[in-house]
């Protein structure tokens, strides 16, 4: 569903933050990308979005190339949420969710209605919150109307940059338990960057390890605890997880 291939990016001809990595996702499963702090997370999912160009590399979705297409065309076949929702503080949750749509001028019936099938699925009835500002919403009902606006228009692919990251630790539990749940319906195919060990162990069915813009490993929960690659891997498995 979505193949990465020797992917690099150098910034200003020396900053070498992703150093050629590849994995591929099927429909329906999720990725965590994991890693400390510069390791080039960031850099990779904002690649996949085209929000920058790589140095080198391929991505696929399907069997599109993203060189195929212009990055607009390209960026509706991907849901980006990030850090702390990044929701517009003058826009109504209705409106935030809607925006995509607004721009891509579709209808008023079909928005109205996909806000409210959408803000069903994140557990936040219209009625309730449609009329709400981001300020008037805690900080996990605002990462879930994040969520619910890159859901909007369908896309096959989600690309999540530390979605849950700012969240206190029962909110977080709460949000992980509704999310898995969702994909069990929903079936994207999503990257989740973090750099939780425990998120990834509980919410990626593949666990992609990143070090100084490389991949160390890629495997499930049960391969980095019982085949983990290297001594890096094996530090780091026990130094960031059981938080
Ligand atoms: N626009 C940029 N220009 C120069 N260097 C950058 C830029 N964006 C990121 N970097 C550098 O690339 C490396 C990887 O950054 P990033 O992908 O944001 O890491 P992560 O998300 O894993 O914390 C870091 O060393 C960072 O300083
Ligand atoms: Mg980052």
């Amino acid at each position: 569903m979505i193949k990465v291939e020797n992917l690099r990016k150098t910034f200003n001809g020396n900053i070498h933050a992703v150093k050629g990595v590849s994995f591929s996702l099927e429909k329906g499963e999720i990725g965590c990308i994991i890693g400390t702090s510069g390791c080039g997370k960031t850099t990779t999912l904002k690649m996949i979005n085209r929000l920058i160009e790589p140095t080198d590399g391929k991505i696929l979705v399907g069997s599109d190339d993203a060189r195929s297409v212009d990055p607009v065309t390209w960026r509706r076949k991907i849901g980006y949420v990030i850090q702390k929702a990044g929701l517009l503080p003058h826009l109504t949750v209705k409106d935030n969710i809607s925006l995509l749509s607004k721009i891509m001028k579709r209808d008023r019936d079909f928005i109205t209605r996909r806000v409210d099938e959408l803000m069903g699925i994140i557990n936040m009835p219209y009625d309730q919150f449609a009329n709400r500002y981001p300020i008037e919403l805690s900080g996990g009902q605002q990462q879930r109307v994040g969520i619910a606006r890159a859901l909007m228009e369908d896309p096959p692919v989600m690309l999540m940059d530390e979605p849950f990251g700012a969240l206190d630790p029962i909110t977080r539990n709460s949000l992980h338990e509704e999310f898995w749940n969702l994909n069990e319906k929903l079936h994207k195919t999503i990257i989740i960057v973090t750099h939780d060990m425990d998120e990834a162990f509980k919410l990626g069915h593949k666990i992609i390890l990143m070090h100084k813009g490389e991949i160390t490993q890629v495997g499930t929960k049960e391969d980095f605890l019982e085949r983990p690659a290297n001594a890096f891997v094996e530090d780091f498995v026990q130094g960031h997880s059981g938080e």
